[in-house]
């Protein structure tokens, strides 16, 4: 029952501003990419990462990775990833070795996220869950709306806010059933599970952490510095 973790670091981070790739960007000195894959390697039940890298930074990343220290349990593989996160994670999955019967698929974009958290998503798909997403209850109010391209939009519903969650990553799953979401729809979508969902299969929400937020936007950056230096303290 050996469990991988499969990190999606292909994209630009356009939201976050100009700059290098967002997996590549610096968080207290190190790549949030090195952070990403050090907070899956602590996992001891995690025995391969695979790193989807930017396209045309395959290289670099394996150099990045090859240079800063990461548990001797653990091993490494880097391919490069696609066109949206969906195609970056499917890359991911077919260079996934026979023998891991669990998946992870984690966002190289949430460097933070605490081993526990980690340690219960995987607990939960050994405990007989096809898929898992951990998740937090939200602070503001959602509306949905008619979005419009300028002026005041029209609000269409609003959900009831308890029965809302945000969900984070590492998403875990049984690799046959990722497998066979990742092959069956095509829609782009923004998270894993939700493929699962398509499929009418059952997935269930444990609790996230709030430092498992993900970097997306310049305050963000902020935030997860701050959280960085208040462990280091
Ligand atoms: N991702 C990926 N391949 C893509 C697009 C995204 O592997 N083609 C990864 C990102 O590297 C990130 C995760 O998916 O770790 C979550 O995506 P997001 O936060 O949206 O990151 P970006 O797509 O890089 O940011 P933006 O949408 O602002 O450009
Ligand atoms: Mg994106």
């Amino acid at each position: 029952a050996r469990t991988a973790a499969v990190i999606p670091a292909a994209g630009r981070g356009v939201r976050l501003g100009p700059g290098a790739p967002k997996a590549l960007r610096t968080l207290g000195g190190t790549p949030m990419l090195v952070h990403a894959v050090r907070a899956m390697a602590a996992s001891r039940a995690v025995s391969l990462v695979v790193v989807v890298a930017p396209a045309d930074g395959t290289a670099e990343v394996k150099a990045l990775l090859d240079a800063h220290t990461l548990p001797e349990r653990t091993d490494f593989l880097v391919v490069p990833g696609g066109e949206n996160r969906q195609d970056s994670v499917k890359a991911g999955l077919d260079a996934l070795p026979p023998g891991y019967d669990t998946v992870l698929v984690h966002d190289a974009a949430r460097p933070l996220v605490p081993v526990d958290t980690v340690d219960a998503v995987i607990e939960a798909v050994r405990d007989g869950a096809v898929a898992v997403v951990p998740a937090l209850p939200l602070a503001d109010t959602v509306k949905e709306v008619e979005p419009a391209a300028e002026g005041p939009e029209p609000v269409v519903a609003t959900p009831q806010r308890a029965r809302l969650r945000a969900v984070q990553t590492p998403q875990g799953f049984e690799r046959a059933t990722l497998v066979r979401a990742h092959e069956t729809v095509t829609d782009n979508v923004t998270d894993d599970a939700s493929m699962v969902e398509q499929l009418g299969l059952p997935v269930v929400v444990v609790p996230g952490h709030e430092e498992a937020f993900k970097v997306t936007r310049p305050l963000d950056l902020v935030l997860a510095e701050a959280v960085l230096a208040r462990r280091r303290k």
